[in-house]
């Protein structure tokens, strides 16, 4: 539709119909002979309110999207089409790691090639848009949401946030493309740093540490073309962002440039007479249209109140149609006044879910994030030859994609033993579960709540696992949380792995000393004691459809692990936020010097992280060059070259995630001792050698300044380049300004 045609169509709207386009609700009360119950039935929803509604969620497949479709535009006044939109968060049914292991693969490239390989799974099943990315970053992984956020370091989860718009929307942005989704950045802003790690929680964030830390990846999307941007739910500094037009008008609209459509969270509008911000629905409704929400998902707010509020004057009809421009505007790139399936058929959709080329990335993608955390005496990768037993509950589970992946269905998971089966490595394997993941718990799902017992037979399947580990020459423990123990809703104080596992772990320990340890988590967790416990630890956070096969791969060599700690793992829970780009202090502490005590640190734990920024081993060892830079001066406006040489002085291929960081010595603030300003992902073989040459340009050595200015200061700055975050390979040079 041209431009003239849309304005056309909006001039020629009811006020209602106007109003429908900014309300979202569940796909399934557009279905013939919808009813209304569980959540949306709580938030008041009547059939009614949806009978005009401009977009729903929640639902995929492209046969039933396309009867909603034919059905709605059928009886809508101007025939528009519905968006499509769902939380397609790492994959649609093949499910890559969580967005967490991702991050930690350090590899934006590949992330982008995953995200294009989602939005045609997606959009094959009759999506139009993905609430993905979430860009929040994130320091306390108590907070169960972790999981879905990139990691601890703005400058990587900008790229990841690059990524994964431009996977999903491609290089050119061509939303009518077939095969392409548009993106929703979320939450703006501040949601990953709910105070205490705890769900839903307000957030505390000065001026300067939401600028330094928590804007740029939400710039990074903004920059890529993100279609779509979901305030968030919680307050910020006192203020819901929902109703702040500090946030959504002046920050994310006018200063940063963001033209497309404003979402609301899920019921957040209604929620703002629960945070006291509004008396009832109607003052809501008027608090966020005038903050700039253009579409309340799961609320009656602008359903019931908008139109009221419009024709008694109190909200000016310009802002519905500012809000339903952008709307209509969204609806035209995607094309659906042409086409409203977007190409969306069950032969498409056949012939791309789970395809060999989406799976064949999804299994790389495995090895490429899972971080090995330890790995004495070489334990690994382990030989096929030598008795190996699989002991504990994730041996067998195909419940390893985490909560978001919510179109998955499970029987297309790889468990582990079918991976090492599959993968011809299972002639001396034993397998057994020793556990269950879960033992007199009852957790709160989607609605329903689960009850974990203890089985009957549980001293049975005790003995059996020691004695499995007895008679093995080595040990594979897969153990970890559950999946409802991350995720939405899932803050935990606790974050170890659940008790009775521990204990499994340690018994077999006793029998057995040459334990591996693959960790399943939605988060870092506290793995001091499981590393005291086994010679080698594996993190592989939620792996995913292809998480067994890729494991596999690892364990026995295939690949090698290419993971790195995107948030740090801590010593303790204690400890929390802990995270490496914590700033100078004026009593530093020296942990390799002498005993100090009027200096910043803990008298009974490290400050330091169990496993730092950067850090993960792989099967190759690489040695690193001295920095060389080109110049030791850099002007305004200039910009130099900061190289290694890397080679691999080890006797297996690997990937080296080589990392830039950066320390500005001197400024008006104080800095990070360390920021990760750049990686370069290398793959060598023995005695291979490579070269990684980082542009260092004025604009990354940007900070906000004493004034909040965004600029360089002259000075001396250090870079680093290594391994993880802890390198001291550096060299120094001058900004001139
Ligand atoms: C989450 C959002 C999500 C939305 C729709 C909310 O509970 O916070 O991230 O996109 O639900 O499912």
């Amino acid at each position: 539709m041209t431009e003239q045609e849309l304005k056309k169509l909006l001039r020629s709207m009811s006020l209602e119909e106007k109003v429908g386009q900014m309300v979202q609700v569940t796909g399934g009360f557009l279905e013939e002979g919808a009813v209304i119950t569980g959540p949306a039935a709580d938030a008041g929803l009547e059939l009614s309110d949806c009978r005009l509604a401009g977009s729903i969620l929640g639902i995929a497949g492209a046969e039933r999207l396309r009867k909603i479709q034919e059905r709605y535009m059928e009886q809508h006044p101007h025939h528009i089409p519905l968006l499509m939109m769902a939380d397609v968060i790492h994959g649609y049914q093949t499910v890559f790691p969580i967005p967490l292991a991702l991050g930690a693969s350090f590899h934006p490239e590949l992330v982008k090639k995953a995200m294009e390989m989602a939005a045609g799974e997606a959009s094959s099943a009759g999506l139009h848009v993905t609430f993905s990315p979430m860009t929040d970053l994130v320091r306390d992984p108590r907070w169960g949401r972790v999981l879905e956020s990139f990691g601890e370091s703005p400058w990587l989860d900008a790229r990841m946030a690059e990524a994964y718009v431009r996977g999903y929307q491609g290089d050119d942005g061509d939303l009518s493309r077939p095969g392409r989704l548009a993106a929703c950045d979320k939450h703006f802003v501040g949601y990953g740093a709910p105070v205490a790690g705890r769900e839903y929680n307000h957030a505390e964030l000065s001026e300067h540490t939401l600028r330094e830390f928590h804007l740029p990846a939400k710039i990074a999307a903004i920059r890529a073309g993100t279609a779509c941007v979901m305030p968030a739910f919680q307050s910020l500094n006192g203020v819901p962002c929902t109703a702040s037009q500090k946030i959504v008008r002046e920050l994310l609209r006018k200063e940063l440039g963001f033209e497309g459509v404003t979402i609301s969270d899920w019921s957040a509008v209604g929620e703002l007479v629960a945070q006291g911000a509004a008396e009832d629905t109607r003052e809501a409704a008027k608090l966020a249209i005038e903050a700039g929400v253009d579409i309340d998902m799961m609320s009656v707010c602008y359903a019931r109140e908008l139109k009221g509020l419009v024709e008694s004057g109190e909200v000016e009809e310009r802002l519905v149609d500012e809000a339903v421009w952008r709307i209509l505007t969204l609806k035209n790139k995607l094309g659906l006044f042409e086409d409203p399936f977007h190409g969306a058929g069950p032969e498409q959709e056949k012939r791309t879910v789970l395809c060999e080329k989406h799976r064949d990335l999804a299994r790389a993608l495995v090895a490429e994030s899972a971080i090995l955390l330890k790995n004495e005496n070489e334990i690994l990768p382990l030989s096929p030859e030598k008795k190996t037993a699989f002991i504990g509950p994730y041996v067998d589970s195909t419940d390893t994609c985490g909560s978001w992946a919510i179109f998955q269905n499970r029987e297309d998971t790889v468990t582990l033993r079918r991976g090492v089966m599959e993968g011809g490595w299972g002639a001396h394997a034993s397998f057994c579960h020793g556990c269950d993941v879960l033992e007199n718990t009852r957790v709160l799902g989607f609605g329903v709540e689960e009850v974990f017992g203890e089985s009957e037979d549980r001293e049975e399947r005790i003995r059996e696992a020691l004695q499995a580990a007895k008679e093995a020459d080595g040990v594979v423990m897969a153990l970890g949380e559950h999946t409802l123990q991350s995720g939405e809703a899932a803050s935990r104080g606790d974050i170890t792995i659940p008790h009775h596992q521990m204990e499994l772990l340690r018994q077999v320990a006793a029998v057995n000393p040459n334990v591996v340890t693959v960790v399943y988590s939605g988060r870092p967790l506290d793995l001091r004691e499981v590393s005291a416990c086994s010679k080698a630890v594996l993190a592989v956070f939620l792996p995913g459809t292809m998480g067994g096969a890729g494991i596999a791969d690892v364990l026995f060599g295939k690949t090698s692990p290419g993971g790195r700690v995107s948030m740090s793992f801590p010593w303790s829970a204690a400890q929390i936020p802990v995270y490496h780009n914590d700033y100078s202090t004026g009593r530093p502490y020296d942990p390799a010097g002498a005993e100090q005590k009027f200096v910043s640190r803990y008298l009974d734990m490290p400050n330091e992280p169990l496993y730092p920024f950067g850090y993960g081993l792989t099967y190759g060892r690489f040695q690193y060059s001295p920095v060389r830079l080109s110049a030791d001066r850099m002007k305004a406006g200039g910009s130099l070259k900061a190289a290694v040489t890397v080679k691999n002085v080890g006797s297996a291929a690997a990937k080296e995630a080589v990392q830039l960081y950066l320390y500005d010595e001197k400024a008006t603030t104080v800095r990070p001792r360390r920021e990760l300003k750049g990686v370069k992902c290398l793959y060598l073989q023995p005695g291979e050698e490579a070269e990684a040459v980082f542009e260092i340009t004025e604009e990354l050595l940007k900070i906000w300044d004493r004034n909040m200015e965004f600029l360089a200061e002259p000075g001396k700055f250090m870079i680093f380049i290594g391994g993880d975050s802890r390198t001291d390979n550096g060299a120094e040079f001058l900004y001139e300004g």
